[in-house]
């Protein structure tokens, strides 16, 4: 089917969950902001404009500040358009493409026009947005029962959202490419950086997150942002960590390489294995805190197995030395949102699953459904600040220091893949993605 069929589908879709949630929790509208274009203290220059998510899964406008999407049951919903006359900046084009039918589309040239589109009564509508896209008295109230049901159903793509995240592994796997061949003819960071952009074409405003480019040991930073820089002159080890977007929708991506054969190029290998028996654990009905600590179990094998500790994978993870090394959470929700939304979510009425105790940075506690995206990203790092947590403490004995020391300067491994729940086998997105490549 073509993507402007799936996208009628999906815009129905949108307004059938929004007619359910306006129900459930009795308001008559619903307005979205895309949200409005800042400056920065005593200036003139702007912060990046990020679209507010809600309005992103109505339309695939993702820079277009000061419109709004206003839903009334029984109404085709208003696409109130800004489009300024602006001889300094270039204003977003004119509303064009198939999209445009779902909408009964208003083009404004000043954002306070805006409010002359908007139902007369407001007294009873939810208006989703930031509180900066107040406007005329129309203050954004963000009612919480309606989120609660309106995230809950975002964690179920549309064919329309798979279509688009295919797209984008597709396109974060191009940058991927190319930034492991400027790796092998040793590229800086920043270089590696520039290339990923090129090949995928995007600036870096433009990124779904700001790109984790790290060789040698600063990969051993979970969330390592380059400056530019003279390449290491000894390079050992790289992991990137960037993804890409179409239309809003993002991949979420991370790969490890070592520059020469070796241990660390074994531990790589042995993280990929069990990276590859995880992603196939994800299946509906499989609550994912216990495919975390499958993945804590896991990084005990290959610890035991490499002999960089001496202690059973069970006794590892009940003392948290699996923690040491792997301190982040198995993976996520992606979709609009990288971290994407309702990760803790209990049900449509709101409430929280909780993390499994020792674990506080698990970011999805759900059973999985058919339809869900999640990453999958088993880590093994080693971080100075939590080694000598380790190196201090009565468990120290049972590790290999000197293996340990000696792969420091590696950095760390992640490996990542962006994975479809299905009702049978999941889908791995980028996997596919390189396979295609
Ligand atoms: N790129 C951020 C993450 O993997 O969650
Ligand atoms: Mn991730
Ligand atoms: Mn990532």
């Amino acid at each position: 089917m073509q993507l402007s069929d799936l996208y009628r589908q999906h815009v129905a879709e949108m307004g059938r969950r929004t007619i359910n949630a306006l129900e459930h929790t009795g308001y008559e509208h619903l307005l979205i902001a895309s949200g409005v274009e800042t400056c920065s203290f005593l200036d003139d220059r702007s912060y990046p404009f990020r679209a507010n998510p809600h309005f992103l899964s109505w339309a695939p406008l993702d820079h277009h500040p000061s419109s709004w999407i206003v839903v009334t049951p029984g109404n085709k919903p208003i696409l109130i358009y800004f489009q300024p006359t602006d001889y300094w900046h270039a204003p977003p084009a004119a509303p064009s493409g198939d999209w445009t039918e779902c909408f009964d589309v208003r083009v404004i040239r000043e954002a306070a026009h805006a409010a002359a589109h908007f139902p007369q009564k407001l007294s009873n509508a939810a208006i989703i947005g930031d509180v900066s896209a107040a406007l005329d008295g129309v203050v954004p109230n963000n009612p919480t029962p309606l989120l609660n049901r309106l995230h809950m159903a975002r964690t179920r793509k549309t064919p329309y959202e798979l279509a688009l995240l295919r797209h984008a592994s597709a396109r974060g796997v191009r940058g991927h490419r190319a930034a492991e061949a400027a790796f092998r003819s040793g590229a800086s960071e920043h270089q590696i950086h520039l290339a990923y952009c090129s090949a995928t074409d995007h600036t870096d405003a433009q990124l779904p997150y700001e790109n984790i480019v790290a060789l040698n040991a600063n990969s051993a930073v979970l969330h390592y942002h380059h400056t530019p820089g003279p390449s290491p002159e000894h390079l050992l080890s790289f992991l990137i960590d960037a993804g890409a977007q179409v239309s809003g929708y993002a991949c979420d991506i991370t790969r490890t390489y070592s520059a020469h054969s070796g241990a660390f190029a074994e531990l790589i290998h042995a993280v990929d294995e069990k990276q590859r028996l995880l992603v196939d654990q994800m299946r509906a009905g499989t609550d994912y805190r216990d495919l975390h600590l499958n993945c804590h179990h896991y990084i005990g094998q290959v610890l035991h197995a490499t002999g960089l500790v001496d202690m059973s994978p069970e006794g590892q993870v009940e003392r948290e030395i699996t923690s040491v090394f792997f301190p982040h959470g198995l993976g996520h929700f992606l979709g609009i949102q990288v971290h994407d939304v309702a990760g803790l979510q209990r049900d449509e009425d709101g409430g929280a699953i909780p993390r499994p105790p020792g674990h506080p940075f698990l970011r999805l506690t759900r059973r999985l459904e058919a339809g869900n995206v999640v990453t999958v990203e088993p880590g093994l790092y080693f971080i100075p600040m939590l080694l000598e947590k380790l190196r201090a403490g009565k468990d120290a004995r049972c590790i290999n220091w000197g293996a340990v020391d000696a792969l420091s300067p590696y950095g760390g491994i992640r490996i990542e893949d962006d994975v479809l729940v299905t009702d049978s086998a999941p889908e791995n997105l980028t996997r596919n993605a390189f396979a295609e490549a």
